[in-house]
């Protein structure tokens, strides 16, 4: 397998909320590799959705810098440009068109993509929710599933792009443990297939235990980054 590369740079990222009254983030630094998924770890406001949301470039940083394959996100003509062709984002509380059933949610996801056809996103869309265990509810209405079925859909519709990068902000903190195995061992085979970079903000132990790499943060800060099985890894190799 090809050597993994640098493939996101956070360099001193500060963020402040309400004018400066809410400190957030501080001077934050750390690289991501391709092919990995990294658990992003520490207690209830330490800065996680913070983090997720400048690197999906929901929000700005006050200072510092983030750089996708060595390019700074300006050189990418709008932040736009960026998630539509590097990004999945499966948010803290998932953000399904209400209205519309399972696949049509997903189906929307696929509407920037220019090179499909209408037929070809339905068809897309249908096997990624198969994927995801939902094949029974794909004409349901999200306001008519529950909550791990609905956060199911979320990452079906996050990796519908084949996004380079998925940012996802407690991808099970809302499924039983049964359905979060199942849940992460599809982000893995999804990771691996793609080369894909996965950023987790979590307090699940399941997803700890499936990371590659666990990043640490309190208050603001990151206070560790570690690898998870070391040995697991040079098995492999
Ligand atoms: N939109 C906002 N406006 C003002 N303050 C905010 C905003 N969003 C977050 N904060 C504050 O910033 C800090 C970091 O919040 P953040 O949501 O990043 O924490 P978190 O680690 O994701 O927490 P959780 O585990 O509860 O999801 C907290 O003090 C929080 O209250
Ligand atoms: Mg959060």
């Amino acid at each position: 397998m090809a050597e993994h590369t640098h493939f996101l740079e956070v360099r001193n990222l500060s963020k402040n909320y309400d004018g400066g009254l809410v400190p957030a983030l501080h001077d934050i630094s750390f690289t991501l590799k391709s092919g990995r998924i990294y658990a992003l770890m520490g207690s209830s406001g330490c800065g996680k959705s913070t983090l997720l949301n400048l690197i999906g470039t929901l929000d700005k940083p006050d200072s510092g810098e983030i750089c996708y394959e060595g390019k700074t996100i300006d050189t990418f003509g709008n932040a736009g440009e960026f998630r539509k062709r590097y990004l999945g984002f499966v948010f803290q509380f998932h953000y399904l068109i209400p209205v519309l059933n399972l696949l049509e949610n997903v189906e929307t996801a696929l509407l920037t993509n220019p090179s499909l056809s209408a037929s070809q996103r339905r068809e897309k869309a249908r096997k990624l929710l198969e994927s995801m265990g939902l094949k029974s509810k794909i004409e349901s209405r999200a306001n008519k599933v529950s909550g791990g079925e609905r956060q199911r859909a979320a990452i079906a519709r996050a990796l519908a792009n084949d996004p380079r990068l998925v940012l996802a902000d407690e991808p099970t903190g809302n499924v039983d443990s049964g359905t979060a195995t199942s849940i992460l061992q599809k982000m893995r085979a999804y990771v691996e297939k793609n080369d894909a970079t996965m950023l987790i903000a979590t307090h699940d132990p399941q997803v700890a235990a499936i990371a590659d790499t666990h990043i640490y943060m309190k208050d603001g800060h990151i206070t560790e980054i570690s690898d998870n099985g070391d040995e697991k890894r040079r098995e492999k190799c």
